[in-house]
């Protein structure tokens, strides 16, 4: 089973995916977590020119091409090899997070966008994909408050945050089969027993 968490910048996805992985694991689950960008050797050199706040002159299409080509060295290097070793694969973004950002948030044709993860992912979709839904100015200041280093990508105007969560919810309601969402302004516990009713439900 490969689980996808998606939601703005600030939502806690990294924490939650922690606790699910430990809950998951005290079940008998085979458990592998990662994230994006990111998850290899490749992928964190690549992750590293992606935060560098050095880097103002990035282009969205260099940006979107470097999202897409750590994603595709985690698929083949690490997310195929763990499913088929039966492992129940969870990743702190994907593709889901592409679109959002590089194509709702920066506005590049989706079309494009979706071939281009095609390409990328070798067409490998999650079996289920978990939104933390969250207003993206409680995200930002969750994130200055000490969530984390502040990264290039964080630094992004409030506008390209407000369409980065318009587009989850449109993606979210286009394939409602493969998307959940959860409000992630709730206490964590509340959030974790959320996400695992989702997951157990799933999986039985
Ligand atoms: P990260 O520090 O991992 O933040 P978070 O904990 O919120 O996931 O930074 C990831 C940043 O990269 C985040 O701002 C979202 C952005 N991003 C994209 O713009 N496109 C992508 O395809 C991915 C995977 C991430």
């Amino acid at each position: 089973m490969f689980i996808t968490l998606e939601g703005p910048d600030g939502s806690g996805k990294t924490q939650q995916i922690q606790l699910l992985s430990e809950f998951l694991q005290s079940k008998g689950y085979k458990v592998f977590f990662s994230r994006e960008p990111g998850g290899t050797e490749i992928g964190d050199k690549i992750r590293t020119i992606l935060m560098d706040l050095h880097n103002t002159t990035m282009h969205p299409r260099t940006e979107t091409l470097l999202f897409c080509a750590s994603r595709a060295q985690i698929v083949e290097q690490v997310v195929k090899p763990k499913l088929q070793e039966g492992y129940i694969v969870i990743l702190d973004r994907y593709a889901d997070s592409t679109m959002a950002y590089q194509g709702y948030g920066h506005g590049n044709d989706l079309k494009m966008i979706r071939e281009l993860l095609s390409f990328a992912t070798g067409g490998l979709k999650p079996d289920l994909t978990i939104l933390l839904d969250l207003d993206p100015e409680i995200g930002l200041n969750r994130r200055k408050r000490g969530g984390g280093e502040w990264n290039r990508l964080d630094a992004y105007q409030l506008e390209l945050h407000k369409r980065v969560r318009a587009g989850y919810l449109k993606m979210a309601a286009q394939e409602p089969e493969r998307w959940r969402i959860i409000s992630a302004d709730q206490p964590i516990e509340v959030v974790q027993s959320d996400i695992q009713r989702i997951i157990l439900d799933y999986l039985e």
